[in-house]
């Protein structure tokens, strides 16, 4: 019994963990307003240049956000400049986590 316990406990910790990371992403892609220009679940506007987000490969975006906001990536000279000034190192990883992971890609 107790050794089904700690199974049932250890089984719910890595459960929340996984989610809160994708929360996370979720909540970040919001609050950047990164939703104004790259469209809901970073479905994309593709009609004004901006790309789809979603159902990318997680590494691809990763590298793609550090090459933008590093500027060895231009990416949207001019009116449409890509707002990653306003994400950090940090929020990068569960960005990149919520939109490869975010579904149906349509
Ligand atoms: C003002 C509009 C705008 C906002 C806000 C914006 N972006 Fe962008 N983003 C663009 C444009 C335009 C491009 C690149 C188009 C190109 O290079 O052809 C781009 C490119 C990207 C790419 C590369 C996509 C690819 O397929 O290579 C990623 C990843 C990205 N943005 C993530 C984000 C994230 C995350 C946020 C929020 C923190 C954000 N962007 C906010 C306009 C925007």
């Amino acid at each position: 019994m107790i050794k089904l316990l700690v199974l049932f406990i250890a089984t719910m910790a890595s459960l929340s963990s996984t989610t809160v990371i994708a929360a996370d992403g979720k909540a970040l892609y919001v609050s950047r307003d990164c939703i104004s220009c790259h469209g809901v679940e970073g479905r994309g506007k593709t009609d004004k240049g901006h790309p789809r987000l979603s159902c990318q490969q997680e590494k691809y975006l990763i590298t793609q956000m550090q090459d933008i906001s590093k500027g060895i990536r231009k990416a949207g000279q001019g009116k449409s400049k890509c707002g990653l000034s306003k994400a950090s190192h940090g929020d990068f990883d569960a960005l990149a986590d919520y939109l490869s992971k975010v579904r149906p890609c349509l």
